[in-house]
């Protein structure tokens, strides 16, 4: 039966990583996947889960199961952190997932049950593997105008005029703070006016937040999503704790159902359990039960924030730099919206000719659309990356 199975397109970001790791160069440069690196190159494991994995090994007597759900002190921490008081604990019904993928994929299948012919809008560009999992599901995808090639800034107005075509139950998918792969972003005047465009069109919202604390600051990279959950009747959130927690590999993650409909929250739970159950059963427990640790106790808690903030405030050094060495390089400002950009990711806005330039005369690697991970470059490598740039001619 398996002679019927067709190749698969590789994915890109991925395929990506397997010529990075296959070139035999001292000198790469690695800008592709969106995995936090230090100025030595090291995804380093945070101190605060370092210190949680000990007492957890300590302490821990049982692997036991948890339940469908996972653990509901994961969910209460998790909830708090992504909504803080924006809505009451029990509008929102949630699961906890394998990674933030896992919350994504779940979100679709949750779309897709309630309501089958329901359109997800998606930003143009969005992460691809939204669109390649829609696909797969079967889903309509729109795509709605977002990054504006000029400014390489948001475009607000394509992105209002294509938003007011959706209708009641279509989903619209944004992205909560450090756009991937842009790294564009709304403002909140932006914000209220998709919530008012969401409130008109009678279309749900659903929210991606993967790099909460990357951007602006843990309070200020939630507060798009606290003003969608606390304005409009339903909304669907999918969190990931893989690049906040840097912990990647345990796939970690959550899927939360907001109702302003207090009555529903028992079958949206119920749904999210059901779900879980006949995907995976049970989610996986160790990442959870480590961001619960840390997020519940307050001397973790202070040294995981000071170190993300130490994370964030390196990538905005990184692009500030990187920003002024293309100014003086280029005698120009055009690269000026790289300091403006937030979170891990910028796209340049070159052509694939001259991304695949890049990666064959100078080592660099950047994604096909030329997102770059600015997290991957250092105080050595930014003037490299910089005359690069400006000889590729972009
Ligand atoms: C990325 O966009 O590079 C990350 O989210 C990793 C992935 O799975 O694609």
């Amino acid at each position: 039966m398996f002679e019927t199975l067709k190749a698969r397109p590789a994915d890109g970001i991925l395929a990506l990583m397997q010529m990075f790791k296959d070139d035999p160069r001292d000198n790469k440069i690695d800008l592709g996947v969106g995995v936090y690196k230090d100025a030595t190159g090291l995804t380093p494991i945070m101190r605060a889960v370092k210190a949680a994995e000990h007492t957890l090994w300590e302490t821990q007597d049982s692997k036991v199961y948890t339940g469908l759900a996972g653990d509901p002190a994961f969910s209460d921490a998790m909830v708090a952190l992504v909504l803080g008081s924006a809505v009451p604990r029990d509008a929102v019904a949630s699961v906890a997932t394998p990674g933030g993928t896992g919350a994504v994929r779940q979100a679709f299948e949750l779309i897709r049950m309630a309501r089958p012919d329901a359109r997800v809008f998606v930003s143009d560009p969005t992460w691809p593997n939204h669109v390649s999992i829609l696909n797969y599901l079967g889903m309509e995808v729109v795509r709605y105008r977002y990054f504006d090639s000029e400014t390489r800034g948001v475009d607000f107005d394509g992105m209002m005029a294509d938003l007011k075509t959706a209708r009641a139950g279509d989903v619209i998918l944004l992205h909560g703070c450090c756009h991937n792969p842009t790294g564009a972003n709304l403002n909140l005047t932006e914000w209220q006016a998709v919530v008012e465009t969401l409130l008109e069109t009678g279309a749900v919202p659903m929210i991606d937040i993967a790099y909460q604390g990357f951007g602006d600051g843990l309070e200020e990279d939630a507060a798009g999503t606290r003003l969608v959950a606390s304005s409009v009747p339903e909304c669907l959130i999918a969190a990931s704790c893989s690049k906040n927690f840097g912990i990647y590999r345990e796939r970690t993650g959550i899927l939360m159902a907001v109702s302003a409909n207090k009555g529903a929250r028992k079958l949206h739970q119920d749904t999210l359990a059901f779900l879980n159950r006949q995907n995976y059963s049970f989610p996986p427990d160790h990442g959870a039960r480590l961001v619960t640790m840390i997020l519940t106790d307050e001397s973790l808690r202070a040294d995981w924030q000071a170190e993300l903030e130490d994370v964030r405030l390196s990538m905005l050094t990184l692009r500030q730099h990187l920003a002024d060495e293309l100014q003086q390089l280029s005698g120009s400002d055009r690269f000026g919206f790289l300091a403006q950009h937030r979170g891990m990711f910028s796209l340049l806005g070159t052509t694939p000719d001259r991304v695949q330039a890049l990666r064959e005369q100078n080592g660099i690697y950047m994604v096909g659309d030329s997102r770059m991970n600015i997290a991957g470059l250092n105080a050595q490598t930014v003037p490299i990356l910089a005359r690069a740039i400006v000889d590729v001619g972009v």
